[in-house]
C-alpha cells in the first residue's frame, strides 16, 4: 500500500517538497548527531527506550511524567523514541502522548515486530500502526530474531510501499549474537539494535565492526544494564578525569562510552522521568571519550 502525500501531510509527516526528507531541525543541533549510513540522515546520539516504565500505564497520574518526559525530549532536539509491541501499553502510551502533544513530525519513532508466521506478523504490523497512530513508522525490527527471514520479507515490502523508512534487526541476548551476525553478514538492514554497556562490551568485538563494514546504523539497548551499572557505582565518587570529556554524572558517563564508539549510532536509555531525560541527553553534548580514555573507562568499571 502507498501512501499519498496528503495523508503523510495530514499526519504531520511531511511539510516539504519531498516525502522522506528528514524534518527540519531547531534546536536539535545542539545535540551530537549521528548519521544513519544508508541515507545520510543524522539523529541525536541520545534516544528514549521505553521498556517497563511504559509498559502499565493506565490511570493519568502515570501517564503525566510520561507527557512531561515527550515534551522536554522535544524541546531539547530528541528524536529516537523506542518501543514494541511486546511492551505491554508502551506503543499505545507513546502513540496517544505524541498525537496529543503533536510532536510526531520532529520524531524518529522505532518499533519492533515478534512474530511467527506471515499473516501473524502483518496483524502485528497494522496493531503498532494503529497504536502509534501514524501512517510512517521510522524504523522497525524484528524482534530478537524471531522468524527473521519471513518477517524481513514483510518489512521489505512495506518499506517499498512507503509506510516503513528503514527496517533492521534486534537482540538483547548474547546467545544470539552468532545468529545475529549471520544475520547481518546475509541481509541488506539499515539498523542493528544490540546490547552494549560499559559492563557488557561483547558486541564492541565482532558485530559494531561488522555493522560499520556493512553501512548499517546501531541502537543499542540496555545501556545501563537494566541499571546494573549505576548498583556497580554506588556510593562511588566520579573519577576526576571524567571532566576531561564533560561528563557530570555517572549516566554520562555510562552513555558518553557508548556513543563515542565510532559505530554506534544512538543509545536508547530507558527514560520515564524528567530528571533522568536531561541527564541522559547531557550525554550528547560536549566533548567524548577519544579511545584512550575509553579504555581507561573500561579499567575503572572492571576494578570495581
Ligand atoms: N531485544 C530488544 O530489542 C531490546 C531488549 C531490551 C531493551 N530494549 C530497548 O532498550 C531500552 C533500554 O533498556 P532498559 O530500559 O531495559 O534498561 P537500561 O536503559 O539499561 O536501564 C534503565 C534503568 O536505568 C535507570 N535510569 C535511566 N536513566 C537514569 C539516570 N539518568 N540516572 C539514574 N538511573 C537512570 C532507570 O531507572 P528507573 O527504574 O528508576 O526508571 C531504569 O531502571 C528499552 O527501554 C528498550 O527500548 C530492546
Amino acid at each position: 500500500m502507498q501512501w499519498s502525500r496528503r495523508e503523510l501531510l495530514k499526519a504531520g509527516i511531511v511539510g516539504g517538497a519531498s516525502i522522506f526528507l528528514p524534518p527540519t531541525l531547531g534546536l536539535a543541533d545542539s545535540l551530537i548527531q549521528r548519521k544513519i549510513p544508508s541515507t545520510g540522515e543524522s539523529l541525536p546520539v541520545i534516544g528514549i527506550g521505553t521498556a517497563r516504565r511504559y509498559e502499565a500505564v493506565t490511570t493519568e497520574t502515570e501517564r503525566a511524567p510520561l507527557r512531561e518526559v515527550m515534551r522536554q525530549f522535544k524541546e531539547t532536539g530528541g528524536r529516537v523514541i523506542d518501543t514494541a509491541p511486546s511492551y505491554g501499553t508502551a506503543e499505545t502510551v507513546v502513540g496517544d502522548l505524541v498525537a496529543e502533544i503533536k510532536i510526531r513530525e520532529s520524531l524518529f519513532i522505532a518499533t519492533k515486530l515478534g512474530a511467527r508466521g506471515r499473516d501473524v506478523g502483518i496483524a502485528q504490523l497494522e496493531q503498532s500502526f494503529k497504536r502509534l497512530r501514524t501512517p510512517m513508522i521510522d524504523l522497525i525490527a524484528v524482534h530478537n530474531l524471531q522468524d527473521t527471514q519471513t518477517q524481513l520479507g514483510t518489512l521489505r515490502q512495506w518499506k517499498q510501499a512507503g509506510r516503513i523508512r528503514y527496517i533492521g534487526i534486534t537482540t538483547s541476548f548474547e546467545r544470539q549474537h552468532t545468529e545475529f551476525e549471520q544475520t547481518m553478514r546475509a541481509e541488506a538492514l539499515d539498523f542493528i539494535q544490540v546490547d552494549y554497556a560499559l559492563d557488557n562490551r561483547k558486541a564492541g568485538q565482532r558485530i559494531l565492526p561488522l555493522a560499520a563494514d556493512r553501512g548499517m546504523g546501531v541502537m543499542i539497548n540496555l545501556p545501563f544494564g537494566r541499571g546494573r551499572l549505576f548498583t556497580a557505582v554506588q556510593g562511588k565518587s566520579l573519577p576526576p578525569w571524567a571532566s576531561e570529556f564533560d561528563c557530570a554524572s555517572w549516566a554520562q558517563f555510562f552513555l558518553k562510552f557508548i556513543v563515542s564508539h565510532p559505530a554506534v549510532t544512538c543509545a536508547l536509555p530507558g527514560t520515564a522521568k524528567v530528571e533522568y531525560l536531561v541527564d541522559n541527553l547531557g550525554a550528547a553534548r560536549g566533548r567524548l571519550p577519544d579511545a584512550a580514555m575509553r579504555r581507561r573507562m573500561e579499567s575503572f568499571i572492571d576494578g570495581l
